[in-house]
């Protein structure tokens, strides 16, 4: 039997993930849990985090699973020991996919990362960066305002523009020439912040983490790893939240584009 690809995040910053998973992958079923009725968790404490992180493998483990992918970095940045002693199959976090193309992608050697502050404040990125790359110098912003304003869609906004500016100040004012786009939402905000760094006459490679992990669940199922349902199959996404499905729908449009497959509420 070809199983099937958990994702879990947060709530619905995720289907960012997903949407990269599903469109690298279109053969494969994803099974997607938002935990909606917690989020955000990027403000939570650690040991909050990962109990909801736990709950949220459990769930999922009822399902046929042949890999985990965690989507929220704040869960990534905290929990991933916890989580990967909970299953028999590789578990994939975004940080040291996103923190590998970051090093990849970097010249200078001096990198930025913003994310969520429990992501931050875990050092988790600067870590993994430096294990690859030692004498990288690393520059972090917590910027959690981005979170609801990408729920919001407010993307292309002045507001957005206004407060990137603000978050972004310290990161660019350290010349880096690579940005860890550190959280689920903030692919929606491509075009804003590479507009900031071209108003500062910056060169800036963005680094979004869901690529990054698409990249390296390829690498997994190309090492024979983790089993490739055959191409030319329709896959499928299956949604469960822990809040409204419809509100989870709606705001959900923006992530993922028209229409997903079902949304079933759960409780955990
Ligand atoms: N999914 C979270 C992350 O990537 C952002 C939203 C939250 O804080 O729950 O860090």
């Amino acid at each position: 039997m070809n199983g099937v690809i958990g994702v879990f995040d947060s709530g619905i910053g995720g289907l960012t993930v997903a949407r990269e998973l599903a469109s690298r992958f279109p053969a494969e079923e994803f099974v997607y849990l938002g935990d909606t009725a917690r989020l955000p968790y990027g403000s939570k404490s650690p040991e909050t985090v990962r109990s909801y992180a736990v709950r949220c493998t459990a769930f999922l483990a009822r399902f046929p699973l042949k890999t985990l992918v965690v989507a929220c970095n704040t869960v990534s940045s905290m929990a991933l020991p916890n989580i990967a002693g909970m299953v028999s199959v590789p578990v994939l976090g975004v940080i040291e996919p996103g923190a590998a193309t970051a090093v990849r992608r970097s010249v200078s050697g001096r990198i930025g990362v913003i994310g969520q502050p429990v992501t931050i404040n875990s050092g988790a990125y600067e870590q993994a960066i430096k294990r690859l790359r030692p004498e990288a110098v690393v520059t972090s912003a917590v910027s959690p305002l981005l979170v609801p304003l990408a729920e919001e869609g407010w993307m292309g906004s002045p507001v957005v523009r206004l407060v990137l500016e603000r978050y972004l100040a310290p990161v660019l004012a350290a010349d880096v020439d690579s940005l860890v786009l550190g959280c689920t939402h903030y692919p929606l905000f491509k075009a804003d912040i590479a507009a900031v760094t071209r108003q500062r006459g910056l060169a800036v490679e963005l680094v979004d983490s869901a690529s990054a992990v698409a990249d390296e669940l390829e690498r997994l199922i190309n090492a024979g790893l983790i089993k490739r349902r055959p191409d030319g199959g329709q896959g499928s996404i299956r949604c469960f939240v822990t809040d409204s499905p419809a509100s989870f729908a709606s705001v959900g449009a923006r992530f993922w584009g028209a229409g997903f497959g079902a949304i079933e509420q759960v409780d955990l």
